[in-house]
């Protein structure tokens, strides 16, 4: 959470700094804030509403510098006010410093820099990180090299505990930025004559396609001309600059409203592009290039493990469903902030999956690292090249859905099924799965743009549906098997956007509990597979009508669904088993958003929430 953007070079900076808060806002949204750098002297504008609210008092003030930092903050330590919102200063004025992360011994710190004498205006752990910053330049000797301010921030560094991404400038040392991280993702771009440093991409590729990922525990030194990277603890680092693919109309809203109605409808062209070029030439099975496992040591596994937050999670209990019954591997999904802490007894040939839109989730990289440090091998599903989580996981899959802006997650989670559905496959050809079923397999998979296509052709005709509904305070969504982590996907999707309660069940397991909600103002959706567990669907539905409870059903096509038994229906079409979990996404996606769109609510950017969740 929270988003930090530093830069020095050629062009105006206010323009740069803003435009990249615009790209980072979806970390955070609670307050906005710029120090840029003009004739010696910090200028620094806050605001504690939305960056476009900064981007005018900027334009108002004229604001304009030579180099300087921004930040959009996600609140942990402190409300939302101006006090609170970054960059914050040191007290003796010579510092302004930007952060993303939590300092857990702040408060040690802070009762040391007060009896030094150093004051405080704000309830952050950041604006103690910069006085200790300016007690440490204070240590140093006057005469001390030009490396003063680098040092300073070095040593300070060593005596903080918890994650940072900062970027940090100076007035005795004009034109530098100094940057370093810890558990919170920081990129350098390197351009011509100009350097930009961001917590994620989006906010360089306007500059440069040239980045350099930071990784823990690193600081770097930029000038408009020159860069020097090494570790907090002194040593030298040769970078190694990587090109990004980052294209920038990608992140664009175009004609839609908000980016989650954007990207429910790219789901069609993210979905092709999670298959592109990985299936066999025989058509029976699936390829990937990343694993860096041989089939030979993937036959090996006798258990995997899933851990992911969130929607991911969800994605990973579909994985669950789908690896189990294909390839017949016994699978456990876990949450990753759980697991993480839990130290679950691993047997030696279980390998580890980590699914992470972002590949930056703290405790999504938290699982991945304990598991490695546990010996096993790890495997990540992500969608941002580059990110933290893909370069440490030992191997595994971009998803290649292309940037997901929006904080409800929509096609990064359709895109995460299909990679599932064809690591399912993957797995199953390597053990029991036939050439025939392979074939069968790989063709519904192909089928699957398609089909996501023409249900997304019925939208006006689901948004008709749904706003039916926009006054209930709470829904429940049910499905059983590999439906059932669509069901809590569609309430987490519902309740995030809109704010309506929602809960998601077995639908079997409504009558342990839940069917106490059942009332004409509690809505069911209910998402009703093809097979097996038909019948026993349609029985639970009639328990919810028994009970006055409106019924919305998710169905496919071509079978004998007792239309007149539900208030309203929404048809899917007939499909493989393994890819009806994507197939019925979509109408809760689109529920969830005509819903929230109706009732007003900031769809991109929920109240409480920020995209990418960097802290624990
Ligand atoms: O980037 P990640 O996939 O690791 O993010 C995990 C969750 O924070 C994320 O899916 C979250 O639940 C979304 N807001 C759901 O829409």
């Amino acid at each position: 959470m929270c988003g930090i953007v530093g830069y020095v070079g050629k062009h105006p900076v206010t323009r740069v700094l803003i435009e990249g808060l615009r790209r980072l806002e979806y970390r955070g949204y609670d307050s906005a804030g710029v120090t840029v750098v003009k004739d010696g002297q910090f200028q620094t504008l806050k605001s504690t509403e939305r960056v476009e609210a900064l981007a005018k008092d900027v334009a108002k003030a004229k604001l304009q510098g030579t180099y300087g930092i921004a930040h959009t903050r996600w609140a942990t330590h402190g409300g939302v006010t101006l006090a609170n919102a970054h960059p914050h200063h040191s007290s003796d004025g010579l510092f302004s410093l930007a952060h993303n992360g939590v300092i857990e011994n702040y408060l040690k710190i802070k009762k040391f820099l007060l009896e030094k004498g150093y004051t405080f205006q704000s309830e952050t752990d950041t604006e103690v990180l910069v006085n200790l910053i300016a007690y440490h330049y204070q240590k140093q000797p006057v005469a001390a090299d030009k490396n003063r301010f680098l040092e300073s921030v070095r040593r300070s560094l060593r005596h903080v505990e918890g994650t940072y991404g900062i970027a940090v400038i100076c007035k005795e040392h004009l034109g530098e930025i100094v940057a370093a991280r810890r558990g919170s993702p920081l990129i350098l771009g390197v351009g011509d004559g100009e350097h930009i440093i961001a917590s994620d991409v989006a906010a360089i590729a306007l500059h440069t396609q040239s980045v350099v990922y930071l990784n823990d525990e690193e600081i770097v030194h930029v000038t408009d001309k020159d860069f020097s990277l090494s570790t907090i603890d002194e040593d030298d680092i040769e970078a190694v600059i990587h090109t990004v693919d980052w294209s920038i109309e990608e992140a664009e809203l175009g004609a839609f409203k908000h980016y989650m109605e954007k990207e429910i409808f790219d789901q069609p062209v993210a979905l092709e592009n999670a298959m592109r070029g990985r299936f066999s030439d025989d058509g029976s099975t699936s390829k990937f290039g990343g694993l860096n496992l041989s089939p030979q040591e993937l036959r090996q596994v006798d258990r995997i493990l899933f851990c992911a937050c969130g929607t991911a999670w969800h994605a990973c209990l579909v994985a669950e469903y789908l690896i189990e019954r294909y390839a017949r591997i016994p699978v456990e999904v876990e949450y990753a902030s759980e697991f993480r802490y839990r130290n679950a007894p691993l047997d030696k040939n279980t390998l580890v999956f980590i699914l992470s839109q972002s590949g930056e989730t703290i405790d999504t990289l938290g699982a991945l690292r304990e598991a490695k440090r546990k010996g096993h091998k790890t495997l990540a599903i992500v969608n941002v090249v580059g990110s933290t989580i893909a370069r440490e996981a030992d191997g595994g899959i971009y998803q290649h859905a292309g940037p997901e802006i929006g904080v409800a997650s929509t096609k990064a989670f359709t895109s995460q099924v299909m990679v599932a559905a064809m690591m399912a496959l993957h797995l199953g050809r390597i053990r029991d799965m036939s050439y025939s079923e392979g074939q069968a397999f790989v063709e519904a998979l192909k089928q699957v743009p398609a089909q996501v296509q023409s249900i997304l052709d019925q939208s006006e005709a689901i948004k008709a549906i749904a706003l039916k509904y926009v006054d209930a305070e709470d829904f429940l969504f049910l499905g059983r098997q590999n439906l059932f982590p669509i069901a809590l996907e569609g309430a987490l999707k519902l309740k995030e956007v809109s704010y309506i309660h929602a809960e998601g069940y077995p639908a079997a397991e409504m009558k342990h509990g839940p069917i106490a909600l059942i009332s004409p103002e509690c809505p069911s959706v209910f998402l009703v597979a093809q097979e097996d567990t038909y019948q026993k669907t349609i029985s639970n539905i009639q328990e919810v009508k028994a009970r006055k409870g409106r019924v919305i059903a998710i169905a496919h096509e071509g079978g004998d669904f007792p239309k007149d038994l539900v208030d309203d229906l929404i048809l899917i079409p007939e499909c493989h088993p393994a890819v009806q979990p994507i197939l019925a996404t979509i109408p809760v996606q689109l529920m969830a958003y005509a819903i929230a769109a109706a009732r007003g609510c900031d769809v991109d950017k929920p109240r409480n929430l920020a995209k990418s969740v960097t802290v624990e």
